[in-house]
C-alpha cells in the first residue's frame, strides 16, 4: 500500500483510562471512521475498530486470532516480546487449545453454579459492611469493592485470602500501561512473582487435595488434559481476571449512583432494578474500556478498510458501547435501559467466562451498600477522584460519608 494514502495514526493517550472522561477520544475516532490506525503505548502500530456492529462481527471472526504468537512480522515485535514472557492461557489461544482449556473450567462458571454462590456473596458483602457502617465514612473501593471479589475468587479457586496483599499488588503491577521500559520490566517481574506463587500453590494442592477449582485442575493435569504450565497460567488468569475487573465495576457503579441521588433512591426503593442498572454501569463505563486485542491471520476487510495480515487490531468495546447507531442517547446513564446488548464482556468464543459471577457480585455488592448505608454522599468531586494506573478502567478510591449505624 502507498504510505501517503494511509489515514493518520492516532497515538493512544498514555493516560486514557485515568481521564475523568476518556470517551471524547473514543468518540472522535468513531466519528472519523469505523476503522482507525492507532499507535499503542508500547510503540506498536495497530488498528482500532470503533463501531458496535463491526466489533460484534470481528469478535466472532476466526480470521482474527487471540494468540499474539501468531504475529510473525515487524508489526508484532513488541507484542511477541510480551507474549514470550507470558504463558499461553485460554485468553490468548485459539481453537482447539482454547476450547480444551475453557471446557476444563466452564462448568464452575455456569449461571446455575454461580447462582448457588449468591448467598455466600451476600454474606461476604454484609460482613464487610458490618465493619464500615458504624464509622460514618469509608473508602468504598479499598474497603468494599476490592475485598469482595477478591474474597469470592479466593474461595472459588482455593487461594488463601491471607495472601491478598501480595497478589493484589502483583496483579495491579501486571496491568499497568506499558508506556516505557520501566513499565515493561515491572509487568514482567509481577508475572514472574505470580507464576512462582501459583507453582507453589499447585504443589501444595497436589499434596493436599481440597474442594476447590485449583484442586480440580490438578486432577485434570494428572489425567493429562492440561500441562503444568497451562495449569499455572489458568490459575493466574482466573485470579487476575476474577477480581481486577469486578472491583472496577462495583466502584464505578457506586460512583455513577452517587452522582445521581434521585436514581440512587429509586434503586434503593426498588432493588429489582439493580440487574438492569448493573448492565448500564457496564455499558456506560465498563472496566474493559479501550478494547480487546486480536491479530489478523490474513488480510481482513472491515467496513471498507483492508487490514493486512499480521497486524494488531483493537476491538474497542468502550467505543462500541457508546455508538449512537446502536444505543439511543449513548452518553446518558439510563438504569432502566430496556435494549442494552452491550459488549463490556466481549463477544464470541472468548466471551467473558466470569460474566455471571461478575453480575452476581455487582448486584449483591451494590445492593448491600444501598441497604446498609443511608445518607450516602460522595466526598470528592469528579476532578478530585483518581482512576487506577491500569489498562483497565476503574476508580483508585471512592471516599464517602453516610449516617453511622
Ligand atoms: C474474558 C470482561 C469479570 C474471567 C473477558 C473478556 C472481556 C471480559 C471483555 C473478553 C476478552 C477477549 O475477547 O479477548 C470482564 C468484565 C468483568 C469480568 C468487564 C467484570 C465486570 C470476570 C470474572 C472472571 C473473569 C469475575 C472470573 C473468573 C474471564 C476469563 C476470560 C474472560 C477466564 C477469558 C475467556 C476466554 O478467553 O475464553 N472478560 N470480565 N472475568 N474473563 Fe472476564
Amino acid at each position: 500500500m502507498d504510505n501517503r494514502a494511509l489515514p493518520p495514526v492516532h497515538p493512544v493517550p498514555a493516560d486514557l483510562e485515568q481521564r475523568p472522561d476518556p470517551y471524547p477520544w473514543l468518540d472522535r475516532l468513531r466519528t472519523e471512521g469505523p476503522v482507525q490506525r492507532i499507535r499503542l503505548r508500547d510503540g506498536s502500530d495497530a488498528w482500532m475498530v470503533t463501531r458496535y456492529r463491526d466489533v460484534l462481527a470481528a469478535a466472532g471472526d476466526p480470521r482474527l486470532s487471540s494468540d499474539p504468537r501468531r504475529l510473525t512480522g515487524q508489526t508484532g515485535r513488541t507484542v511477541r516480546l510480551a507474549a514470550g514472557n507470558a504463558m499461553p492461557s485460554m485468553l490468548t489461544t485459539d481453537a482447539p487449545d482454547h476450547t480444551r482449556l475453557r471446557r476444563l473450567v466452564s462448568r464452575a462458571f455456569t449461571a446455575r453454579r454461580v447462582e448457588a454462590l449468591r448467598p455466600r456473596v451476600r454474606q461476604l458483602a454484609e460482613a464487610l459492611l458490618d465493619a464500615i457502617a458504624p464509622r460514618g465514612r469509608a473508602d468504598l473501593v479499598a474497603e468494599f469493592a476490592f475485598p469482595l471479589p477478591v474474597a469470592v475468587i479466593c474461595e472459588l479457586l482455593g487461594v488463601p485470602f491471607a495472601d491478598r496483599a501480595f497478589f493484589t499488588k502483583q496483579s495491579s503491577d501486571l496491568l499497568r500501561p506499558q508506556v516505557d521500559a520501566a513499565g515493561v520490566a515491572l509487568t514482567a517481574a509481577a508475572r514472574g512473582h505470580l507464576r512462582d506463587y501459583f507453582a507453589d500453590l499447585v504443589a501444595s494442592k497436589r499434596a493436599n487435595r481440597a474442594d476447590d477449582l485449583l484442586s480440580d485442575l490438578v486432577v485434570a493435569g494428572e489425567e493429562q488434559r492440561l500441562t503444568d504450565e497451562e495449569l499455572i497460567s489458568m490459575g493466574l488468569l482466573l485470579l487476575v481476571a476474577g477480581h481486577e475487573t469486578t472491583v472496577n465495576l462495583i466502584g464505578t457503579g457506586l460512583w455513577l449512583l452517587l452522582q445521581r441521588p434521585d436514581q440512587l433512591e429509586a434503586l434503593r426503593a426498588d432493588p429489582g432494578l439493580l440487574p438492569s442498572a448493573v448492565e448500564e454501569f457496564l455499558r456506560y463505563d465498563g472496566p474493559v474500556m479501550t478494547g480487546v486485542a486480536r491479530y489478523t491471520t490474513t488480510d481482513v476487510e472491515i467496513a471498507g478498510t483492508t487490514i493486512p495480515a499480521d497486524h494488531i487490531v483493537i476491538l474497542s468495546t468502550g467505543a462500541a458501547n457508546r455508538d449512537p447507531q446502536r444505543f439511543e442517547h449513548p452518553d446518558e446513564v439510563r438504569f432502566d435501559r430496556a435494549d442494552n446488548p452491550h459488549l463490556a464482556f466481549g463477544h464470541g468464543p472468548h466471551f467473558c467466562l466470569g460474566a455471571a459471577l461478575a453480575r452476581v457480585e455487582a448486584v449483591e455488592g451494590v445492593g448491600a451498600v444501598l441497604r446498609r448505608l443511608s445518607g450516602l454522599t460522595g466526598a470528592a468531586t469528579p476532578d478530585e477522584l483518581r482512576w487506577r494506573p491500569s489498562v483497565l478502567r476503574g476508580l483508585q478510591e471512592l471516599p464517602v460519608t453516610f449516617h453511622p449505624n
